[in-house]
């Protein structure tokens, strides 16, 4: 019976509720390069494209619902007396729209705004141009969208770390394993001594990270290991 657990998310575990993964055949960088629209220099060289981007990006969010996965997660984390933690990669907010409350967006949030000027974040659900401005600091032309690009540092790493390294139930969902720091979480998790779970499509690249394995549609298999997990008492 774990006492911690640390849950990875990417984009796989959304990808039920209709939003786009990245690197599946049909996924956004099949079509979209990561170059212009996903890293300080992009925005630097061309920020209405970036903007552009994100907007049908957030749009597209308004329309989709969460899913039995996130759902499980959620019900994991009300029914489990495990301590617990959530870090999604994804931008998305169908997690909290699910539930979850103990949840890191390690990547950021499509609807957070981040001002350049004077680095406060506020809530943001419509369009983002060059003409928007700061609601804190009235600045026109420095608002970006609050997520982490490329060559950023994602967030929230010192708690994440600490969370892994107490850990003994580490389960990866819905990720490829491509970016890091998330993809070196599994090998963190490990040496802390935790079992390590992939719940994913289709092993990922770090797949022989994992100690146990269930490979399908996250609509399936997490809640069949969220209910095995509560079953077994937490
Ligand atoms: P990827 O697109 O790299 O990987 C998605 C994973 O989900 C793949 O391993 C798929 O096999 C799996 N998958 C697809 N459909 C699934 C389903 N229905 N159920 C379960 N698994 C499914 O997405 P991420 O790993 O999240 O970062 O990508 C990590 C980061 O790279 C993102 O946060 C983003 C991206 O570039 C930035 O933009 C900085």
């Amino acid at each position: 019976m774990p006492s911690s657990i640390v849950i990875l998310t990417g984009a796989g575990i959304s990808a039920e509720s209709g939003i786009s993964t990245f690197r599946d055949p049909d996924g956004i960088w099949a079509t979209v390069d990561y170059r212009e629209v996903a890293t300080p220099e992009g925005f630097a060289a061309n920020p209405a494209k970036v903007h552009a981007f994100y907007n049908w990006r957030r749009r597209n969010v308004l329309t989709v619902e969460p899913n039995a996965a996130h759902r499980a997660l959620a019900r994991l984390e009300r029914e489990c007396p495990a301590t617990f933690l959530l870090v999604t990669q994804n931008v998305d907010s169908l997690h909290e729209r699910a539930g979850s409350q103990k949840l890191i967006h390690m990547h950021g949030q499509h609807d957070q705004a981040l001002c350049t000027a004077c680095g406060m974040r506020s809530a943001w659900n419509g369009e983002m141009s060059l003409a928007s401005t700061c609601p804190s600091c009235a600045a026109a032309g420095h608002m970006r969208p609050d997520v982490v690009w490329f060559g950023e540092m994602p967030y929230q790493m010192d708690r994440i770390q600490r969370a892994l390294a107490g850990c003994d139930l580490f389960v990866s969902i819905g990720t490829s394993g491509n970016v890091y720091p998330a993809a070196g979480f599994v090998r963190q998790a490990r040496q802390a001594g935790a079992r390590t779970v992939e719940l994913n499509l289709e092993p990922s690249e770090g797949a022989r990270h994992f100690d146990d394995a269930d490979h399908g549609p996250a609509t399936q298999v997490v809640p069949r290991f969220v209910d095995r997990l509560l079953a077994a008492g937490g």
